[in-house]
């Protein structure tokens, strides 16, 4: 039996991961999430996807909430395989906007929380000799656009972070993986802070016309870190962008600048929501 703990699990694209695991047949996972009603509906179907586990309620921003669940779940199964750091939320705005408490409650929940994972969890994977750690990263990290600047640098910090462990961990035999995904519809937005109706309607369009399901980014996420690889960038048009940012920079972020300059920025941002190209 392999055990895996994940936060933020009881929607989306942590009960998808979940599931994906569970369908793999010899998984015990800890369903971590704040909310208990949708942790228990994660759990169900866990069971009925061939898995088997245990809910546990966890604030991420909490670091004696997090320490108090690796305490319990290497005491009670001995042994953590894999743990995915996937919790997070999303604040929009221009920065000079965004209020301050937005801020802090992105980096709270994004980089703490994530940071609060590794730092409880490495300790006893080195002891127990090996396992694995999913960070969820975002292409918002990779690609900082425009009036997601909490979101953006939360992942930038995720993304960074896991480079850093992968080295840091290999003598250690844990793997690490960063998920990169575009987006993808789950709950995320039913949350979301943001300052006007425009980056409302653009986060909405882009979730509804996503071109992968959280199913289908779970299980190439889960196929990545079977193959212990540090990047998974699950859509196309993701790492497409990603290859054209790191060609040229300065000619990515000029062509924007200069739509935006133009004053088409809102509408050539909606139009790729419904194109698909985002
Ligand atoms: N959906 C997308 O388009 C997309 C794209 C890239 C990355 N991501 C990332 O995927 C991860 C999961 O998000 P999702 O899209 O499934 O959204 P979601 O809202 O469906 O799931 C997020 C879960 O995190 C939980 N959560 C929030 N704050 C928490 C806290 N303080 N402690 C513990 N749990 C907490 C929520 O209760 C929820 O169950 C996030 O890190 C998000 O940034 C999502």
């Amino acid at each position: 039996m392999s055990n895996a703990v994940i936060t933020g699990s009881a929607s989306g694209f942590g009960r998808a991961l979940a599931l994906a695991l569970a369908r793999r047949g010899g998984w015990k996972i800890l369903i971590a999430d704040i909310n208990q009603a949708g942790m228990e509906e994660t759990l169900a179907m866990v069971r009925k996807a061939g898995g088997d586990g245990e809910i546990f309620e966890c604030d991420v921003s909490q670091p004696e909430k997090v320490q108090s669940m690796a305490d319990y779940v290497f005491s009670k199964w001995g042994k953590v395989d894999l743990l995915i750091n996937n919790a997070g939320v999303v604040s929009c705005g221009f920065v000079g906007d965004i209020p301050l408490q937005d801020w802090h409650w992105c980096v709270d929940i994004n980089f703490w929380g994530m940071l609060y994972g590794c730092h409880s969890f490495i300790p006893p994977m080195k002891a127990q000799g090996g396992g694995h750690i999913i960070n969820v990263g975002s292409s918002a990290g990779l690609l900082s656009l425009m009036e997601m600047a909490p979101y953006n640098i939360t992942k930038a910090a995720v993304i960074s972070l896991s480079e850093t462990m992968r080295q840091e961990l290999v003598q250690h035999k844990i793997g690490v993986t960063v998920a990169c995904p575009m987006f993808f519809n789950t709950h995320l937005l039913d949350n979301m802070r943001y300052q006007n109706d425009f980056q409302s309607k653009f986060a909405h369009s882009a979730f509804e016309h996503g071109r992968l399901t959280a199913e289908e980014v779970a299980e190439k996420t889960i196929r990545s870190y079977e193959k212990n690889k540090l990047y998974v960038i699950p859509q196309f048009i993701g790492k497409y962008y990603w290859v054209l940012k790191r060609l040229s920079p300065s000619i990515f972020y000029g062509v924007i600048s200069y739509v935006v300059k133009k004053g088409y920025g809102e509408k050539m941002a909606l139009l790729m929501t419904r194109i698909r190209m985002m």
